[in-house]
């Protein structure tokens, strides 16, 4: 199998310019923190608005970790938005930060596979989907590699580099690489429902959502959870990743068990937590204001 894939040695190579496609709540983030560290960036959505969303983000940002104006403005011009996505014929690495859905993600691959330059790395950013079944698309699925950050890009130092069986050793090397010069902190995990944290941290927050429905409120469930030492509550947490995606995920590591009552009913209502403004809090300014 492994003999179909060409020369296991092409992919090794010095990433300059990154194209990001999908400019929401993580591409966006995460096409503003390659600038800030240097790489040019190319960033693509099918959404004019969100593109220009994560570009007042960026420049928030830049404005908070750049003192000088003039380096401010140099990190500003590195993110180039690109709705046609032009860049993808250019980057020597293009993350993919898309909806979660595996249908929308190998209809995207199996379009810009083959602009894409020699050599270059494709790299997801899903969270719960299996790299595998990403992989079965493509033409050279040893150039695909999970880059997986953590929701907020600026705070959350990890970053899981998934593999598969696959996966090219030199792609993988330089995803690693990548990462360090990201100043994150890579952690390489092979594909596994649920990576290694979100394995771990999914069956926690379904459980916290359970409590909500036998009756305790979300502001109880979070602030116990605080008080023994947790950052943020899950509920807060959860909100804050966005509903939808941690159904999705929750699915893929519940086994048969149903999803939270309380889950269900607000994503019907499509309140997906921070991004729509409601979840189990009400949000503004990127807060939580009160329980919803
Ligand atoms: P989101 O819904 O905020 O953003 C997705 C963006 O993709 C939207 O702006 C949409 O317009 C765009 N899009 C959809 N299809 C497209 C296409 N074919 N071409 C161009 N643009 C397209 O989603 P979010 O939360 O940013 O998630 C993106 C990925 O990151 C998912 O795979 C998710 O599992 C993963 N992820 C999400 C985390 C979170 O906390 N939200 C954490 C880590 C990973």
């Amino acid at each position: 199998r492994l003999k179909a894939f060409g020369k296991r040695n092409e992919l090794a190579g010095e990433v300059r310019h990154v194209h990001v496609i999908g400019a929401g709540v993580m591409g966006g983030d995460i096409a503003a923190w390659c600038a800030l560290k240097d790489f040019k960036v190319t960033l693509q959505d099918q959404s004019r608005d969100r593109i220009a969303q994560a570009q007042g983000r960026a420049h928030a940002l830049f404005s908070r970790r750049i003192k000088p104006a003039r380096l401010q403005r140099a990190a500003a011009d590195r993110l180039i938005p690109d709705p046609d996505g032009h860049g993808i014929t250019q980057a020597d690495l293009v993350i993919e930060a898309i909806t979660e859905d595996l249908e929308a993600k190998l209809a995207l691959y199996a379009r810009i596979e083959p602009r894409m330059k020699t050599g270059a790395i494709l790299a997801s950013n899903t969270s719960s989907l299996s790299l595998e079944a990403l992989q079965a698309g493509l033409q050279q699925p040893q150039r695909l590699v999970g880059i997986h950050f953590f929701n907020p890009v600026a705070k959350m130092p990890l970053v899981e580099v998934v593999e598969t069986p696959c996966t090219d050793p030199a792609a993988r090397a330089t995803a690693l690489a990548f990462v360090g010069r990201l100043g994150k902190l890579p952690l390489p995990v092979l594909d596994a429902p649920g990576f290694l944290v979100n394995a771990v941290l999914a069956p926690y927050i379904l459980e916290a959502m359970r409590c909500v429905d036998e009756g305790l409120s979300p502001e109880t469930v979070d602030e116990a959870m605080k008080v023994f030492g947790m950052p943020m509550g899950p509920l807060e947490l959860a909100d804050t990743v966005g509903l939808d995606i941690v159904q999705a995920a929750g699915q893929q590591l519940a086994g048969d068990r149903a999803m939270p009552a309380c889950l269900t009913s607000l994503l019907a209502r499509r309140q997906l937590g921070r991004k729509s403004g409601r979840g189990f809090y009400v949000w503004k300014d990127g807060k939580p204001e009160k329980q919803a």
